[in-house]
């Protein structure tokens, strides 16, 4: 794994970044909506055989990697489809060419193209979110922020939703694609359903954490949420107000990620612990 001293991000580099995270987002994004064909099919599977992989990761993905090599050939990149590669520079790329391809496949609108850059090794459990843009294909919307430069959306500063008790929140998660992990999540979302002012499943965790962003959600929680759904709307997530943690005191990881205000947060972390929603399959 390739290390470097580069120091932490000035202002106007975090700026730069988010741009290039727009401009990166938006044209992988086009070719996403433009390519689209009529009837979407299935290229392959991965985590079991309803976990569906379309060309068009693929293609998106190809073509994230190619502008990120020529805009920025000493950043590593991470991405859903494809092997890491290890950059010079101390900054990563973490990218998920569509988040949604179930909605995409179905021709459902929630699905977005999310890129983030990350400072530090290359690991999750030790990287530093420094800026993102999560690109709603089909309307545009278009997510951003850069570490402590604020979120916004279309140009726009966003912020979570003062907390609500867990009665009048709306609460957004995700399932995973194994049979085990759906009756395990299946029956803290049964636990959970009377307690909150209902639950929606959107199908893109990005968009989920930028809708918690801009208080369209008032909470995310989600099991199996990998570096890539993450890196982005984590940071949009945070610089919007919201914590993003995992249960136990734990960062935010694959594990669970619980994002809201601080007060809500805090008692979705404690129900989830109660039903012990981070253990199991
Ligand atoms: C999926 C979406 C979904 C979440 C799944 C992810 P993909 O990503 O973010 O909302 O519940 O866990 O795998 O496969 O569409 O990139
Ligand atoms: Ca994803
Ligand atoms: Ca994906």
């Amino acid at each position: 794994m390739t290390t470097s001293s580069t120091a932490f991000p000035d202002d106007a580099l975090i700026d730069s970044l988010v741009a290039l995270a727009v401009q990166l987002a938006t044209t992988a994004g086009t070719l996403v909506r433009d390519g689209r064909p009529d009837q979407v099919l299935v290229a392959g599977t991965k985590s079991s055989p309803i976990d569906v992989v379309t060309t068009m990761d693929t293609d998106s993905e190809l073509l994230l990697r190619r502008l990120i090599g020529e805009a920025r050939p000493a950043d590593g990149i991470l991405g859903e489809e494809g092997d890491a590669v290890a950059g010079t520079s101390g900054l990563t790329w973490v990218v998920d060419p569509i988040d949604g391809t179930v909605n995409y496949l179905y021709g459902l609108p929630s699905y977005s193209v999310s890129v983030a850059v990350v400072a530090g090794e290359p690991d999750p459990a030790t990287w530093v979110p420094i800026a993102g843009c999560v690109y709603r294909v089909l309307d545009g919307a278009t997510y951003t922020a850069g570490r402590g430069r604020g979120a916004y959306l279309d140009g726009r500063r966003i912020a979570v939703n003062d907390a609500h008790p867990l009665s009048h929140s709306l609460v957004s998660t995700g399932f995973g694609y194994t049979t085990e992990r759906r009756r395990a999540q299946g029956a803290v979302v049964a636990a959970l359903l009377p307690l909150v002012r209902d639950i929606r499943r959107i199908g893109s965790a990005a968009l989920d954490l930028c809708a918690v962003a801009s208080g369209n959600l008032d909470l995310h929680y989600e099991r199996g949420l990998k570096p890539w759904d993450l890196a982005a709307g984590e940071l949009i997530a945070l610089e919007a107000g919201a914590v993003v943690t995992g249960l136990h005191g734990s960062r935010a990881t694959e594990q669970m990620t619980v994002a809201g205000p601080a007060a809500s947060v805090a008692a979705l972390v404690g129900l989830l612990e109660a039903l012990g929603a981070d253990e199991g399959p």
